[in-house]
C-alpha cells in the first residue's frame, strides 16, 4: 500500500495483488479518469487495439472520457467501442454471444485489450469475453458501482448466468490493471451506493477491528460521498479482498469462503422476496444480523458486536431488518445454497471484530430463530 500524490492530479492509492506471474494493481484515485489512458498505456505499452465494453448507462460521462483520452494519448492503438444493456439479463449467454461476435468482427486478436466500463454485471460478462476470446485476452476493468469496485472487480471471477442459476457459467480470469476513481461514483443512485456499503461493512467484520472502527468514525463522510473517505475505504476493502484471495485463488483451500459473510441469508432472503426488491447490498446488510444473532445464540460472539454491526448499518442508511422475512420459505433455498455439506448447513459466523470461522453442524431451531429475531 502507498499514498503518494501523483504529479497529475489528486492522492492515488495502490493496492498491489500477487497472484504470481497473474499478479496486477488496482489504481484508486478520484480524478483518475482524466489519466486513464497513461495509466492503462503504462500497465500495456503495446495496447495497439482496445475495445471498450460500456454499460450503458455510464457510456456517455465515462466510457466516452476514456475512449477519447485513449485516442489522445496514443496514435497507434485502434479503439472498438459497444455498450451493453443496464442490468443482470445482460449477463446472458445471448449477449456473451453477441459479444464475441463483435469482437471478431472488429478484428480482435490476441493481442486486443477489453476495457470494461461499468458495475459488476459488465466486469463481469466483459471478463468472461476476455478469459474466452482465443482463450483469453488481456483485460482493463473500470468498476463504476461501489460494489464493483470493492468486490467484483477484485478475485478474477467473471461469467454470466443460464436461465435461473446465477453465475453458473464462467472463468476464472484476472485483469492487467484495474482503474477506480470515486468520482465516476457521482452518478450512481442512491440506494446503489448505499448498497456497496454493505460489503465494505463486511470486510471490517470478518478482517479488520480497526477499519471497522474507522467505518464507524467516518460513516456520514462515507454517505456524503467524500472523496478522501471513500478512496480509503475503497483501498482496505480491496486490499482485504486481495489477501483472502491470494490465498485461496481458485476456492479450494476454503479461506475464500470467509468473504460469505452474511451471504448465505443475504442469497436466501433474495431468492425468497424476489430478486430485485432487495438490492445485493441490502440483503447483505440484513444476513450480516442474522449471522451475527446466530452466532451469538450458539455462544461464539456477544451483544456488543451485533450492536455495533447495528449501529454502523443504521449510520450508512442500511436495512438491519426484514419484517417479511419467512424461515420456512427460506430454509430450503439455504440447504440448496453451496455451502451445504452433506446436508448439513454451515456458516461463516463472526466470533469477534475481525475474526470468523466456518460453522456446522447448525441446526434448522438456531436457523430460524436467528432469521425470527431479524424480522
Ligand atoms: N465477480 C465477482 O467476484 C462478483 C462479486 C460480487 C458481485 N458480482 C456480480 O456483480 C453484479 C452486480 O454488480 P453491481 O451491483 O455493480 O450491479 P450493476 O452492474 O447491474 O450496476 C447497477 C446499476 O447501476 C448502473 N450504474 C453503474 N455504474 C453507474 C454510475 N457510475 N452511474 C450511474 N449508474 C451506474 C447500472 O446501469 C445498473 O443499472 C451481479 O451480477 C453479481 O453477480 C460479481
Ligand atoms: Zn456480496
Amino acid at each position: 500500500m502507498n499514498m503518494v500524490p501523483t504529479p497529475q492530479g489528486p492522492p492515488s492509492s495502490t493496492v498491489h495483488v500477487p497472484l504470481d506471474d497473474r499478479s496486477y494493481e488496482i489504481d484508486i484515485t478520484s480524478g483518475l479518469i482524466k489519466n486513464a489512458a497513461n495509466r492503462i498505456l503504462q500497465a500495456i505499452p503495446d495496447l495497439s487495439h482496445a475495445l471498450v465494453i460500456a454499460d450503458v448507462a455510464v457510456d456517455e460521462p465515462w466510457a466516452n472520457q476514456i475512449c477519447l483520452e485513449l485516442s489522445a494519448g496514443s496514435k497507434e492503438t485502434r479503439i472498438s467501442r459497444q455498450t451493453v444493456s443496464s442490468g443482470e439479463p445482460s449477463k446472458s449467454i445471448a449477449e456473451f454471444e453477441r459479444l464475441l461476435t463483435w469482437v471478431l468482427e472488429e478484428g480482435g486478436d490476441r493481442r486486443s485489450v477489453i476495457i470494461a466500463v461499468g458495475g459488476g454485471v459488465i466486469g463481469d460478462l466483459a471478463g468472461y469475453v476476455a478469459a474466452s476470446f482465443t482463450r483469453g485476452i488481456r483485460f482493463v476493468q473500470v468498476p463504476t458501482t461501489l460494489l464493483a469496485m470493492v468486490d467484483s472487480s477484485v478475485g478474477g471471477k467473471t461469467g454470466i448466468n443460464l436461465p435461473g442459476a446465477k453465475n453458473m457459467v464462467g472463468a476464472f480470469w484476472q485483469p492487467n490493471l484495474v482503474l477506480i476513481d470515486t468520482e465516476v461514483l457521482s452518478t450512481l443512485p442512491e440506494r446503489s451506493f448505499l448498497s456497496g456499503l454493505a460489503e465494505v461493512i463486511k470486510y471490517g467484520v470478518i478482517d479488520d477491528p480497526e477499519f471497522f472502527s474507522w467505518l464507524e468514525t467516518n460513516a456520514k463522510s462515507l454517505v456524503a460521498r467524500d472523496n478522501e473517505a471513500l478512496r480509503y475505504a475503497i483501498q482496505i476493502s480491496c486490499e482485504c479482498k486481495a489477501r483472502v484471495v491470494g490465498e485461496d485463488e481458485r476456492e479450494t483451500s476454503g479461506r475464500r469462503a470467509i468473504l460469505n459473510y452474511g451471504h448465505t441469508f443475504a442469497h436466501a432472503i433474495e431468492a425468497t422476496t424476489g430478486y430485485g426488491k432487495l438490492l445485493h447490498g441490502e440483503a447483505v446488510a440484513i444476513g450480516m444480523q442474522m449471522a451475527a444473532r446466530l452466532a451469538i445464540d450458539l455462544g461464539l460472539s456477544d451483544e456488543t458486536l451485533l450492536q455495533r454491526q447495528t449501529d454502523l448499518l443504521n449510520a450508512c442508511q442500511l436495512p438491519t431488518r426484514l419484517p417479511e422475512a419467512d424461515p420456512v420459505t427460506m430454509l430450503p433455498v439455504m440447504m440448496r445454497d453451496k455451502k451445504v455439506a452433506h446436508g448439513e448447513l454451515r456458516f461463516i459466523l463472526p466470533t469477534q471484530l475481525g475474526s470468523v470461522q466456518l460453522v456446522g453442524e447448525v441446526s434448522d431451531d438456531a436457523v430460524v430463530k436467528a432469521i425470527n429475531a431479524s424480522r
